[in-house]
């Protein structure tokens, strides 16, 4: 069987979906969680875009010990030198450097001829190898390029010392006949010494990237790169555990194996989920909330039956639990921490402190802590709001149908206290927030979600806010059992992260 290498690129072509931003220590929550889903190599950032991107990447190649850390670079010294640099402590680093090679980009973008374009690619992929023994390169908008100098590129960069070619379809252009193609033909045209190994590196603007992806794969690509969930650019990337679950349930037909554990499937889309503040659809493939439900009366007849007639996915086979033993008001410490270490959690003294006060405080409002409950706080923690804590929230019925709030938020010593006027309790409690934190953002998007079934559940808030001078789009995420406290937990987290921004411009 081959085995198909899977590169993920949540942490960086996935950071680049519209209002997403995760801090350097999410995103070693992510990368640990990635490993051990059991992906091969990880895409941690763009070393060179900021301090921020130069410190995660940098602080994932140091936590990380089995995956491959890659950092991306463009055809310049100066980025290969900062990704040398953020990767230099991984156990096992690689850079992927990339240069648009498509006429539109070529002329609009860059302005290079061809020769320019190959003369920098050779100039840079040598330069990179000297520096690392695995590098990558991809010709950016690779199948909007005329397939003659598409080849003369990637044989340019092989003769440079590239080892992995990874060919984008950087705008969703192509369809799996044509996308298998393109394999097939550099594959068989380029000539190396070394062996060489193919990527692929989907979009989905025309609902084609995991299609794309296995068309690939079938033509000879030993890679695949996509993101959890499908998160990314536009209409996002090739959503990893679909290609993932298709090699496993189509085994006969691809032939592939991987080092995919597939019952952390769930988990791990639950986390960029719950981080990246992007929802899963409910009818999304894989992980969305009904792929596995059955609601009309002849399938469900069907299904107990027997779960072939309409299951060729068990719940179980991704990690979706029923039957786990939940938690509740009289559990001590030794179920919680045995719990948490079945999950996979180890945490330092003061960490499970925090988080097992956190878990008392709930089993005393809610029955049952089911598994999600324990996932939902560990990813709540991880998250933080750059030190700012919602105090408390108190409302009033003003007149007129308007609410009041007063709203009181503390950061290490000192407490803000404000009070607005909304013509709902989520506005005022809103506007009292923007006073606190001086700002006028416009709120794009309010998410509620029960995190559970019953009466008793959390509440997962998200929300995202727009920068009223610079655009920026920012998320943050609250779970609370009262609704109005998430909402206000989700509004803070993404505040103090728009205030921190604006400090560091
Ligand atoms: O889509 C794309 O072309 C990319 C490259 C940087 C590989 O993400
Ligand atoms: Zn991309």
């Amino acid at each position: 069987m081959r085995k198909i290498q899977f590169f993920d690129t949540s942490l960086r072509d996935g950071e680049q979906t519209p209002g997403v931003n995760f801090n350097t220590r999410e995103k070693v929550q992510l990368a640990l969680q990635l490993e051990k889903w059991g992906v091969d190599v990880i895409e941690a950032g763009f070393p060179i875009a900021s301090e921020g991107d130069f410190e995660a990447v940098e602080a994932i190649a140091k936590a990380v010990t089995k995956m491959t850390v890659a950092g991306l670079a463009r055809c310049q010294k100066k980025d290969i030198d900062r990704a040398y640099e953020a990767l230099k402590q991984a156990v096992d680093p690689q850079i992927h450097v990339f240069l648009a090679t498509s006429a539109v980009h070529r002329e609009f973008k860059l302005h290079m001829t061809k020769e320019e374009v190959l003369a920098s690619i050779n100039t840079h992929v040598r330069y990179a190898r000297e520096k690392f023994a695995k590098v990558q390169f991809s010709p950016e908008d690779a199948t909007r390029t005329d397939k003659d100098f598409l080849l003369a590129a990637v044989q340019t960069a092989i003769d440079a010392g590239a080892t992995i070619i990874n060919v984008p379809d950087t705008v969703g252009y192509s369809n799996p006949t044509e996308y298998g193609e393109l394999f097939a033909y550099l594959i068989s045209h380029i000539t190396s010494d070394e062996k060489i190994t193919f990527s692929s590196h989907c979009h989905d603007d025309l609902g084609m990237a995991t299609a794309n992806a296995l068309a690939a794969i079938e033509n000879g690509a030993d890679r695949v790169e996509g993101t959890i969930n499908g998160i990314g650019e536009r209409a996002g990337n090739t959503a990893l555990e679909e290609v993932a679950l298709a090699l496993h349930i189509r085994k006969d037909f691809y032939q592939s194996d991987t080092s995919i554990k597939l019952d952390e499937t769930k988990r791990t889309s639950d986390l960029i989920a719950r981080l990246s503040g992007i929802a899963v659809p409910k009818n999304k493939a894989i992980v969305g909330g009904n792929a596995y439900a059955h609601e009309s009366g002849i399938h469900q007849d069907g299904v107990l039956k027997n779960p072939e007639t309409y299951e060729i996915i068990t719940p179980q086979l991704v990690g979706i639990k029923t039957n786990s033993l939940p938690l509740g008001k009289l559990s001590g410490r030794h179920a919680f921490i045995d719990k948490m270490t079945q999950l996979g959690y180890q945490f330092e003294q003061n960490e499970s402190d925090a988080l097992f006060k956190r878990f008392k405080e709930l089993a005393d409002k809610k029955k049952q802590v089911t598994e999600q409950d324990l996932l939902a706080l560990v990813a709540d923690q991880g998250r933080g709001s750059d030190g700012y804590e919602l105090d408390a929230v108190q409302l009033q019925y003003v007149s007129n149908g308007h609410q009041g709030a007063v709203v009181s938020i503390k950061k290490e010593q000192e407490t803000f206290v404000a009070s607005a006027i909304g013509s709902g309790s989520i506005q005022a409690i809103y506007n009292s927030i923007d006073q606190i934190f001086d700002q006028q953002p416009t709120l794009l998007n309010y998410e509620i979600t029960a995190l559970t079934s019953g009466e008793d559940a959390q509440a997962e808030v998200h929300v995202l806010i727009e920068c009223s001078d610079s655009h920026e789009k920012i998320s943050g995420i609250g779970l609370d059992f009262d609704v109005l406290q998430a909402s206000a937990k989700a509004y803070v987290q993404a505040s103090a992260a728009l205030k921190n921004r604006g400090v560091l411009v």
